[in-house]
């Protein structure tokens, strides 16, 4: 018995390092490498870092669509402002309606698409003098930086835009606007918007008609610090599960960024790669199990190799349907058989471990499909301020079948590629 069970046990021993020696055979370099959420670009310039989207064949990027997503917010706040009592919405009856802006990060594509979207579509924006540009006719036009306070209106990043709600025009100003940075350096953070709003609010309060922020994360610190007790219009961005409630208080809107096609995507590209399967393999086409992804909610720019889901607004008239950001979508989530695709090991990181959006609402939807595509993931938690943080934490790639990255700046894909190579 005693010599059997040594036997069994030498025999699990050459099967996992039979295992092991499966996930060497393939060199670094050429396993797959999926970005996500923070596409490699140039955070000043935001134009894409196409060393990093082309570092291998089977690299990508899985994102959304920062412009229509953007565009979308700000259509959204006017709708609502056009919709309400002439008589209410300016709160101190100035004439103005005035509101703050929660900037999440002035380098992060994503973020800067927020702010001009918010801008172009309240007609406060003004041409990006810093990119050379003197007229806007796309969002991509629009000067993005923050004001830090305009309360007379004379800021050059901004003008005073226009509004007619019902019989009575408006002036519509920009009184304020941060980038929401805590003193250890990490973005979109959302207690730091929660103090801002208290600053603001301590010094012309009764000014504020409304709140925009670049994401829920700080649109809620700020909804839950002062807004919902004033009665002020907020609107957000991701459709976080406790965002979505909110709606209920009072809470005025926010946008999916449809997180769970994305979470399925990263992972479905990590597969596909991994397969040497088609690339579309269970996104435009249905895979073996069935799984695949409707047209209007995606799509895919082979030039550049970006993924991009497409975002949706959510307001009171729709919010009942996005309450669980969590819940796994039934046209993407049929179990693969192990045969068609054996279970791979994959690093994956978030690269801040407190963000509202990436760990409420991201991470929850990529557990719900790494077990049914048969990946075995490592999820790595950041720090949300050094690249050193997660990079230190790919010592050992040759453990893993692919890798799937989350930065903490867009500008930084070569610190983790390096590891790779
Ligand atoms: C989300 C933000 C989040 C950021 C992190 C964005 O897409 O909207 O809420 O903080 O990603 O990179
Ligand atoms: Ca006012």
């Amino acid at each position: 018995m005693k010599k059997f069970l040594s036997l069994v046990l030498a025999l699990a021993m050459v099967l996992s390092l039979g295992a092991i020696a499966f996930a060497d055979d393939v060199p670094n370099n050429e396993k797959p490498v999926i970005w996500f959420n923070r596409q490699p670009s140039n955070s000043t310039t935001g134009e894409l870092d196409m060393d990093a989207l082309t570092f291998n064949e089977k690299t990508y990027y899985v994102g959304f669509d920062a412009k229509q997503g953007a565009e979308l917010q700000g259509q959204m706040i006017v709708d609502y402002l056009q919709a309400q009592d002439p008589a209410a919405v300016d709160r101190n009856g100035d004439g103005i309606i005035g509101y703050v802006l929660c900037i999440g990060d002035i380098g992060h594509n994503d973020s800067i698409a927020r702010t001009r979207g918010a801008r172009k579509a309240l007609g406060t924006a003004v041409p990006d003098a810093a990119q050379g540009k003197t007229a806007i006719e796309t969002i991509d036009d629009v000067d993005p930086t923050a004001v830090g306070t305009n309360l007379d209106g004379s800021s050059s990043y901004v003008q005073d835009g226009a509004i007619t709600i019902g019989d009575k025009e408006f002036v519509v100003r920009e009184l304020a606007s941060q980038e929401m940075k805590n003193n250890a350096g990490a973005t979109w953070d959302a207690p730091t918007a929660g103090t801002a709003i208290m600053t603001w609010s301590a010094s012309f309060g009764d000014q504020i008609d409304v709140v925009v922020s670049n994401n829920d994360g700080m649109g809620m610190a700020v909804f839950n610090g002062w807004s919902k007790e004033n009665g002020v219009p907020t609107f957000g961005y991701d459709a976080n599960s406790d965002a979505v409630a909110a709606i209920a208080d009072g809470y005025c809107g926010t946008i999916s960024q449809n997180a769970d096609v994305q979470a399925y995507l990263t992972l479905r590209v990590m597969r596909n790669a991994l397969d040497d399967a088609d690339i579309m393999t269970g996104i435009s086409t249905p895979d073996a199990a069935g799984n695949v992804l409707s047209e209007d909610l995606y799509y895919y720019d082979e030039a550049t190799r970006c993924f991009y889901a497409l975002n949706g607004a959510v307001t009171a008239d729709n919010y009942e349907a996005f309450l669980d950001a969590t819940a796994p979508n039934a046209a993407f989530n049929n179990q693969l058989s192990e045969e068609d695709a054996a279970t791979k090991k994959v690093w994956l990181d978030i690269f801040n471990s407190t963000d509202n959006f990436l760990n409420a609402t991201y991470k929850p939807q990529l557990e719900n499909y790494d077990g049914i595509l048969n990946l075995d993931v490592e999820y790595i938690a950041g720090d949300g301020q050094t690249e050193a943080n997660i990079t230190d934490r790919l010592g050992n790639p040759g453990d893993y079948d692919g890798f799937a990255i989350n930065m903490v700046k867009t500008d930084n894909a070569a610190s983790y590629t390096s590891k790779l190579q």
